[in-house]
């Protein structure tokens, strides 16, 4: 475990778990961590700002608006030097202004300015953390790409027992060296230099009429995370991209499509490649006709005729000219015995699985993947897509150098 010169502002949002962050602030010293602390005025109502500036070495700031500090190392300076900020305790309060981009206090203004990664570990009685209004801004916030360290249950300072307790400080040091690290075993800057990459990302939206479609949960941020680590290895990224809300990676050509046929000319377009990678949720079927204008609900029942959209990750594996093939498959029971059938009746040379069902994989900024290919597979273990993208980037790039 090591933040070896690692920036980490520290945020204390008011509850009593605040008195842990003390702990928490000698435990990311002896990471080795740089620490700027940064306190809401109700945290101060449970521990000292003197406290934590001791413990830190360093000042800490409560108030946007205080001038001696603002001279010294001014609040956007401050979220520029970050390169990670973690919230400990985030009580629901502090989780409800940050899902509504709130920017009414100096740490809330933080997190707005900051592009530094943003880690929370909430703390909060049980029932505020299983209430639906908390519930729907955890989601607003993971959708973000905010991470959420616990909270942990057990016996609750307020004397319940149940979930809402922040994280040990020690489990919320490894949890920050995990999330801001790169892998264990960084891809190669030029591992896949001189490649040309083709990704599929994202649902394809297959009309019904001038304003209905059928689509699915894919966010594309999975492809995306693939397209970034692809061009981070040194490779020249083509992303076809279905519709997603996430912005063109830097450096990678994007081109957005909308059907799944569209999708399939782009990829076609694109060929040749050394490696394509499907990770788009292509939609399986489309309606046999669109309707030219918006269907009335006149009729008690509607029937709709579907006819079934190429594959396009199969169509590239039959390629006279075939790059190195991976798939992907999404699956919600028997993840390895469905993965598996599918990497071979699709012709695949890789397959990476992960299971999905209600709240898992889509729209998470977390996942795990089983990676699979001949005989061989490899678990890669819940954590950020971006890691996840990076780590399935390294293993294409040492078969496809085995195979060369
Ligand atoms: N895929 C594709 N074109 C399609 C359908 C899927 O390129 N028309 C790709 C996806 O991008 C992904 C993989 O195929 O890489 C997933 O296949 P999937 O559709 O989940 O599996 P199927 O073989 O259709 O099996 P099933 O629907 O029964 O799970």
């Amino acid at each position: 475990m090591n933040l070896t010169h690692k920036k980490i502002l520290l945020g204390i949002a008011g509850g009593i778990a605040a008195y842990k962050a003390c702990e928490l602030v000698r435990r990311l010293r002896d990471a080795g961590a740089d620490i700027r602390v940064v306190m809401t005025e109700n945290a101060t109502r449970f521990v000292t700002p003197l406290t934590l500036q001791a413990l830190s070495g360093n000042p800490v700031r409560v108030s946007l608006w205080d001038e001696e500090h603002e001279a010294a190392m001014g609040h956007i300076e401050l979220a520029r030097w970050a390169d990670a900020i973690l919230i400990a305790p985030a009580s629901a309060d502090m989780m409800a202004r940050l899902a509504a981009g709130m920017a009414d206090d100096l740490l809330s203004t933080l997190c707005l300015a900051s592009e530094a990664p943003l880690l929370l570990a909430p703390a909060m009685n049980r029932v505020m953390w299983a209430h639906p209004a908390t519930r729907a801004n955890a989601q607003i916030l993971l959708s973000r790409g905010i991470q959420l360290f616990g909270p942990g249950s057990g016996a609750q300072a307020c004397g319940e027992l149940g979930e809402g307790r922040m994280l040990e400080p020690l489990e919320l040091v490894q949890r920050l060296a995990v999330a801001i690290s790169p892998p264990s075993n960084p891809i190669g800057d030029a591992a896949l230099f001189g490649k040309r990459v083709v990704i599929t990302a994202g649902a394809t939206r297959e009309a019904i009429d001038p304003v209905r479609f059928i689509s699915n949960r894919s966010s594309g941020r999975m492809g995306y995370a693939v397209a970034e680590a692809a061009r981070d290895a040194g490779a020249e990224v083509v992303l076809i991209s279905g519709v997603t809300s996430l912005p063109a990676p830097q450096d990678v050509t994007r081109i957005e499509v909308e059907t799944a046929l569209h999708m399939r000319e782009a990829v076609m377009q694109a060929m040749p490649c050394d490696i394509f990678i499907g990770t788009a949720a292509v939609a399986d079927y489309r309606p046999t006709e669109t309707a030219l204008q918006k269907i009335k609900k006149n009729a008690d029942t509607l029937t709709l005729e579907l006819v079934k959209n190429p594959d396009i990750l199969s169509e590239v594996a039959a390629l006279a000219l075939r790059p190195f093939t991976v798939g992907f498959a999404a699956e919600t029971e028997h993840l390895l015995d469905h993965a598996r059938a599918k990497l071979q009746r699709k012709k695949l040379d890789m397959i990476a699985a992960n299971l999905v069902s209600e709240g898992r994989a889509f729209d998470q900024a977390d996942n795990a993947l089983t990676i699979l290919w001949g005989d061989s597979q490899i678990e890669l273990p819940q954590a950020d897509k971006r890691l996840l993208a990076q780590q399935l980037i390294q293993i294409i790039a040492q078969r496809v150098t085995q195979r060369a």
